[in-house]
């Protein structure tokens, strides 16, 4: 049996329009919040195999998404090549910061391999529990996102330390993005070597950028990893998601080489299908706010994504991730409505 999303990723006709959510495993879901008590960190989580399996599933068990997403976080990367990661109750994540540095540390890319081999256990178990209508999708989070993390040493509000870090010295930002590059692209590939069907780079800070700068930091690094992965496995589709990218969204789906592009709210579902589609397949792109409402509003937001995508090859998914407090009976009424939905041809 053939795989929905896969044969969307691949722009073949499908009567129904595949969907998965972002954070579709998460807090959210009470079976998710009981495994979380049982370690005392969510990196405990993400490195163990077991754990991050059961969790990868638990959204799959219960809404029958077309695509199950691998249960880690971006931060893996920075934290696998010696970058110190932690995450605070209630806080996020904090790391070391870079922008407090003048140099570069010395990353060892050589023992990021312990760390990742945890992550393709899970994958792997994962795909061994998946059956054959379900693709799994690995990710990583792409250099300019990741970095953002590693330069602030967290979540910011505005990342005006990133830019300020890129532009004091882009001989050290350059050298600080080959080495993402380097390790994404080796984990990427480890995951699809561990059974991912098809692969999504999260890039959710790239709306934060100035114009100058996208290029140098999301087109040019993306390419890169595009080139490399595909290269090596040329039929493993990788799905881009340069959030909040406005206008740049059309350079993006012209000159990564990414098979499809995942879009904010903040685009027009008509505009993304007359000029996005034309380069990429269109993943997206309902606002999460919605799915907190439900009901008709739900309902109707819902209704108006599938309609403008009638006619293109669409995956159906948020604008960004589900939030903590979307209530269940939500994500149920939304996939009864997604499944439902007969497309155009
Ligand atoms: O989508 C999925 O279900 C797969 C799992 C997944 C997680 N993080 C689990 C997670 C994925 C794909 C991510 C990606 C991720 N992580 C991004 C890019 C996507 C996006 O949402 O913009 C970013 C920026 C991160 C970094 C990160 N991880 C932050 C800022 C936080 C803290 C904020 C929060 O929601 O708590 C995390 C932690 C995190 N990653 C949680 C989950 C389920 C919550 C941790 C907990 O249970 O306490």
């Amino acid at each position: 049996m053939s795989k929905l999303l896969l044969d969307v990723l691949n722009r073949k006709k499908t009567k129904r329009v595949p969907f998965w959510l972002m954070r579709q495993a998460g807090r959210y879901l009470e079976e998710y919040r009981k495994l979380r008590q049982t370690t005392k960190s969510f990196f405990d989580l993400v490195y163990t195999p077991k754990l991050a399996a059961e969790i990868t599933l638990q959204p799959i068990q219960r809404f029958d998404m077309d695509a199950a997403i691998l249960f880690s976080d971006i931060l893996v990367v920075p934290h696998a090549i010696g970058h110190e990661v932690g995450f605070v109750e209630g806080e996020g994540p904090k790391l070391d910061a870079l922008f407090e540095k003048k140099r570069l540390p010395d990353y060892n890319l050589k023992q990021a391999s312990k760390k990742f081999d945890l992550v393709y256990e899970t994958v792997r178990r994962v795909r061994g529990n998946l059956d054959d209508r379900h693709s799994l999708i690995g990710f990583a989070g792409s250099p300019w996102t990741v970095a953002t993390y590693m330069i602030e040493g967290g979540g910011s509000k505005d990342h005006v330390r990133s830019r300020s870090w890129v532009l004091e010295d882009m001989q050290r930002f350059s050298a600080l993005l080959e080495v993402l590059v380097e390790a994404t692209v080796e984990y990427l590939l480890g995951q699809v070597n561990a059974g991912a069907d098809a692969l999504q780079l999260f890039d959710t800070w790239a709306g934060a950028l100035p114009d100058s700068l996208f290029d140098i930091c999301v087109i040019e690094p993306t390419k890169e990893i595009v080139r490399r992965v595909k290269a090596e496995k040329p039929d493993t589709p990788i799905i881009g998601f340069p959030r909040a990218s406005g206008s740049r969204y059309l350079d993006y789906a012209r000159l990564t080489g990414v098979d499809a592009v995942s879009i904010d709210a903040s685009v027009s579902p008509e505009w993304a299908a007359e000029k996005l589609s034309p380069h990429v397949v269109i993943q997206g792109n309902l606002d999460p706010a919605a799915l907190v409402v439900g009901g008709s509003v739900l309902e109707n937001e819902i209704d108006r994504t599938l309609k403008a995508f009638r006619h293109v090859p669409h995956i159906f998914n948020l604008g960004h991730g589900i939030v903590p407090y979307v209530p269940v009976e939500n994500v149920r009424a939304l996939s009864v409505q997604v499944k439902n939905f007969r497309r155009a041809g």
